[in-house]
């Protein structure tokens, strides 16, 4: 099987990555992971590219043209597949016309409910009975885009924002993983 040349974009923590980094060393995974983009410099995440010798470049999305350095890298790298893993900046159309139904996202809450921001805080004052996360293809909307993988659990009257916040976490590394072979296996 040949492995699409992934491009992972961060801006935080990263545990998705490293949970992608572990499940892409599987022959049987279909990606690599060949270059991992973030907007911020002391997103924690960049440690694992760097412990894992994965290419990392820090391209800063507030200068002009930033779209054009996020392009060089991912044409340099020849990366034909993106993952957004808590990448904090919406994607803008430039970049999304060059990867058409290329570009996937995870979010930590059944869309389309409860997108953007503050997700956990909003979900407990909504009082809803059950959460999860989404993986979904990106457009240039916030949090929108054809669904490929929802996961779900039950909310306990115990449940806080940290709580929820470890459940979701721990779904999400089933459900990106089972997201990406989905949608490239057949390929
Ligand atoms: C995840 O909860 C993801 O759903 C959201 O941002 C968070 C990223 O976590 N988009 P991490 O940086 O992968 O630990």
């Amino acid at each position: 099987m040949v492995k699409k040349k992934t491009c992972i974009f961060i801006s935080g923590q990263g545990s998705n990555l490293k949970n992608l980094i572990f499940r892409a060393r599987d022959h049987n995974f279909p990606i690599k992971i060949s270059l991992v983009i973030s907007n911020n410099k002391n997103a924690y995440g960049i440690k694992y590219a760097k412990k894992y010798n994965i290419p990392h470049v820090l391209i800063d999305t507030k200068i002009k043209n930033y779209e054009n350095k996020i392009l060089f890298y991912l044409k340099k790298y020849k990366i034909s597949f993106i993952c957004l893993a808590g990448y904090m900046r919406i994607i803008s159309d430039k970049i999304i016309r060059n990867f058409e139904k290329k570009i996937i996202n995870i979010h930590p809450s059944l869309l389309p409910k409860f997108k953007g921001l503050n997700t956990f805080s909003r979900i407990l004052k909504n009082k809803e009975k059950k959460t999860g996360c989404t993986v979904h293809y990106v457009n240039n909307k916030l949090d929108d885009g054809d669904i490929i993988v929802k996961k779900t659990f039950f909310i306990k009257s115990s449940d806080n924002e940290t709580t929820l916040k470890q459940k979701t976490h721990k779904l999400e590394y089933k459900a990106y993983p089972e997201a990406i072979i989905k949608i490239l296996r057949r390929n």
